[in-house]
Order: structure tokens, then C-alpha cells, then sequence
């Protein structure tokens, strides 16, 4: 059958697999999907290998993605502007196509199941690594009021701005800010990952209507949390989006989009 694999390091806990086995059962295609270890320093061999031996098509997870944006032989217009690749396609004609569906899962996750439009929206970050980069022109895309990144190292967020200041109106600042207003707060601070969330004021999601972790977990994030505690309603992590992301590399790969919703189900624990 064709084969298909998530690449990172590490990647034993990716749950691409199960994702990726769900909608092949589901849209009845014939695919097996594995996880690709590889060590730090030998992305680029053991994604070579992986083509010459025949798989079609890879997921790209960290530390790896601007690695993969350098290895295709071409990129969609969203990889491009983010500067990474989180899904590498082997065309018909051997070349490799790079492109990057995080930041179109997030926004299939916040519009069609949270409800939450982005338009005139005014949108607030938490964190300004990889994983910003590639939704940033995605967000800007649907043409929201503003856009503010808020970083612990405020100057890579004024970086960030500056980089993607042509798209849109985004701006940058420190973690310290105590600003308010903003409809929808989303994090990306990966320390949400180890269970604690740097202090952050209150004011920062006291107006949101939506609060949206990147991170996903098997009980509330941390980032949840606190946002609860602040009185927002519609809070959420990033199961979603991971699924979101996944749906759009399977197109990719396949020219067909499987249902999310069934398999997001699927995915969560049933104490949630
Ligand atoms: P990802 O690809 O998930 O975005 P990353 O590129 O390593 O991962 O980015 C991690 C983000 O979490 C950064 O914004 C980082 O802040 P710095 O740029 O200042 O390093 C943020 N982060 C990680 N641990 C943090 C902590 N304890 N407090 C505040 N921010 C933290």
C-alpha cells in the first residue's frame, strides 16, 4: 500500500498514526502511515531515504519544519509565508511539494466547531516560536481588526510583526503587558506543555470570548485554567486543530478531505 509517516524527534508520541489510520478507514483509502524517527542531524537523509524507498508523502513535526521548508523542491504560498513545513507531498513528477496546514486547522477548528469568527476580530497571542510563524498569515488572511503577539523575548515578537507586517495589521510586545479588549486569546507558549503557564495579568482575556490552547492535553491546560478562572466561556485546546491539520495534509496527499469531526470524538478522553 502507499506509505505515509510523521518525521520529528522525538515522535513516539505523535498521535498522527491513529489520526491518519481513522480517515483512510473512513474515506476507504488503501494507506499505511508510521512514525519516522530521526536523529537531530539527519532530517535530510532519512526523509531522502524515505522517498527513494517509496513513501509518498510525510507529516514534519518539531525541531524539523524549517528543515523541510529548505528541503522541498517547491512550497504552497502559506508554507512560504511561514517559513516552515509540517507536510511534505511527493508529486508525480519526483519533485517534493511543501506545505504547511497548521495554521488552516486552527482556523477550521476555531470557525466550524467553535464558532468563533476572525474577521474584525481582535486577537491576542501568547508566544511567538514555530508554531506562530505558520498561523500568523493565515489569521491575517481573514482580515481581523488586529493582532498582537505578546513574547517572554519581546523582541522576537516585534520581529514576527515586522516579518509579516505586508499582510496585515500585527504588532509585537512583551508578556508583561497588561492589556485589554482582546475577542479571542490564543496560546502558544510551549511551557503550557509541562503543566505551568508563566504569571499573566487578568486583563489579558478579561473581555475574550474565546480562549484557544495550541497545546492539547488529556485534562485542561493550564492555559485553560487560568482563562476559565478569568471568566471566559468558549475555552479550548488544540486537539482540533491537530486533527484540523491532519484533515488538510490528507487532501493534500489523497484529494480527498476526511469528516474531523468523528475522529476528534474519538480522540477525546471521555472525562472531557
Ligand atoms: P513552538 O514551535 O511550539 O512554538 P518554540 O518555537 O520552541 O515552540 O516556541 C516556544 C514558545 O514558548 C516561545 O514563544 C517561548 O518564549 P521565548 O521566545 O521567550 O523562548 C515560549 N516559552 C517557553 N517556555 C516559556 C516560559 N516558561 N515562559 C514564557 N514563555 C515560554
Amino acid at each position: 500500500p502507499d506509505r505515509y509517516a510523521v518525521i520529528g524527534n522525538p515522535v513516539a508520541h505523535s498521535r498522527s498514526p491513529e489520526i491518519h489510520a481513522a480517515f483512510a478507514a473512513q474515506t476507504g483509502q488503501s494507506l499505511v502511515y508510521a512514525r519516522l524517527p530521526a536523529e537531530i542531524d539527519a532530517f535530510e537523509a532519512t526523509v531522502a531515504r524515505f522517498f527513494a524507498d517509496g513513501g509518498l508523502g510525510l507529516n514534519v513535526t518539531l525541531p524539523f519544519k524549517q528543515q523541510a521548508s529548505e528541503y522541498a523542491d517547491t512550497l504552497t504560498d502559506r508554507a512560504r509565508h511561514a517559513g516552515a513545513v509540517n507536510t511534505l507531498a511527493r508529486q508525480g513528477d519526483g519533485r517534493i511539494l511543501g506545505d504547511n496546514t497548521d495554521g488552516a486547522g486552527l482556523l477550521h477548528d476555531l470557525n466550524d466547531r467553535l464558532l468563533v469568527d476572525i474577521r474584525d476580530a481582535r486577537i491576542l497571542i501568547l508566544g511567538a516560536g514555530g508554531a506562530v510563524r505558520g498561523v500568523i498569515p493565515v489569521l491575517l488572511d481573514r482580515q481581523p481588526a488586529a493582532l498582537r503577539v505578546l513574547n517572554r523575548t519581546p523582541d522576537k515578537a516585534t520581529q514576527l510583526a515586522t516579518h509579516f507586517a505586508d499582510l496585515g495589521p500585527v504588532s509585537g510586545g512583551g508578556l508583561d503587558e497588561a492589556s485589554g479588549g482582546w475577542d479571542i486569546v490564543i496560546n502558544a507558549i510551549s511551557a503550557g506543555l509541562a503543566g505551568e503557564m508563566p504569571p499573566l495579568a487578568d486583563t489579558l482575556v478579561a473581555d475574550a470570548i474565546a480562549a484557544y490552547d495550541m497545546i492539547y492535553a488529556d485534562a485542561p491546560t493550564p492555559f485553560m485554567r487560568w482563562a476559565r478562572a478569568a471568566g471566559v466561556t468558549r475555552c479550548s485546546d488544540g486537539l482540533g486543530m491537530l486533527v484540523e491539520q491532519a484533515a488538510e495534509s490528507f487532501a493534500v496527499w489523497r484529494g480527498i478531505r476526511p469528516a474531523t469531526e468523528p475522529v476528534i470524538r474519538a480522540l477525546r478522553p471521555a472525562t472531557q
